[in-house]
């Protein structure tokens, strides 16, 4: 399947380098289409009415308030569109794009390294071939979960800045043990690695945080200790404020 990416910015080069295969794509004139496909392979086409026409997939990667001056160029030459643009309802896609069928996607920045999580609202219907390809195309950079588009806000508030959130949280315990006189290196390599262990422990254990909590957590011990000091300072408190902020943001 020929990929065209309409965009060339930071969610077209991750899925592009999360791809791994040679794509077509577009900028609006900073010369990132050329860059990318120097890196990637393929080729940063003239126009986006040509790459809609050599393309079997169109993905929009351009900003949402382009949404209607880029479907006026390929709405009709396109033979498919997935979208992930935010703040842009499935509605306002099949609006747009008419009779093309269009897929609403919502991935994270870690599709680049192929454990992204992509949120697919499913939309009007489609050729179910059309939509496997679609689905199984993103299943290559990672985990396609369905999610109705009512609930799609409060899911990106934790899964699209989820990566910023949760390299924030790092972040705050390499410095941490900087000031305990750990080399930001090494502190920044044993918090990294003990998040991605934790992921993988959490999934062998159905996603179950408590469990997983729990088993490290002996009673009156250090873990418990530690826990306690983030409970008092207000960790859920603030997850709730920072998840709130971005759900009352995108609904405004
Ligand atoms: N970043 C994320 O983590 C993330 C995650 C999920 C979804 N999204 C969504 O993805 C979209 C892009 O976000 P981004 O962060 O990648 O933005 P970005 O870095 O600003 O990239 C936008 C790209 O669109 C290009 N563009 C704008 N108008 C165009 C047009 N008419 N024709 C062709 N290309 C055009 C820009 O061209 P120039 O290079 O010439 O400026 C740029 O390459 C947004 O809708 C956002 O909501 C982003």
């Amino acid at each position: 399947m020929q990929i065209g990416l309409i965009g060339a910015g930071n969610i077209a080069r991750a899925l592009a380098r999360g791809w791994a295969e040679p794509v077509l794509c577009t900028d609006s004139g900073s010369g990132r289409a050329r860059k990318l496909a120097d890196e990637v392979g393929g080729e940063a086409v003239g126009s986006n009415e040509e790459l809609a026409e050599r393309a079997d997939l169109v993905v929009l990667c351009h900003k949402p308030s382009q949404l209607r001056v880029v479907a006026e160029e390929i709405g009709g030459r396109a033979k498919a569109v997935a979208s992930v643009l935010g703040a842009t309802p499935v509605g306002a896609l099949q609006m747009a794009y008419d009779s093309t069928p269009v897929f609403r996607l919502l991935p994270n920045t870690a599709v680049e390294v192929r454990r992204g999580v992509i949120c697919y609202t499913p939309g009007r219907e489609v050729r179910p071939q059309l939509e496997r390809d679609v689905i199984g195309l993103f299943e290559r950079v990672g985990a396609v979960v369905t999610v109705e588009e009512r609930q799609l806000d409060a899911a990106a508030a934790v899964m699209s800045v989820g990566p910023a959130y949760q390299a924030l949280l790092a972040e705050a315990q390499v410095d941490a043990a900087v000031r305990h006189g750990v080399p930001a290196p090494l502190a920044s390599r044993l918090v990294v690695e003990t998040m991605a262990g934790t992921a993988q422990l959490l999934e062998a254990r159905d996603y179950d945080t408590l469990a997983v909590r729990r088993e490290v957590t002996s009673p009156g011990g250090s873990t418990a200790r530690g826990l306690s000091a983030l409970e008092r300072g207000g960790v859920r408190a603030v997850f709730h404020d920072a998840i709130d902020a971005v759900v009352v943001g995108a609904r405004r």
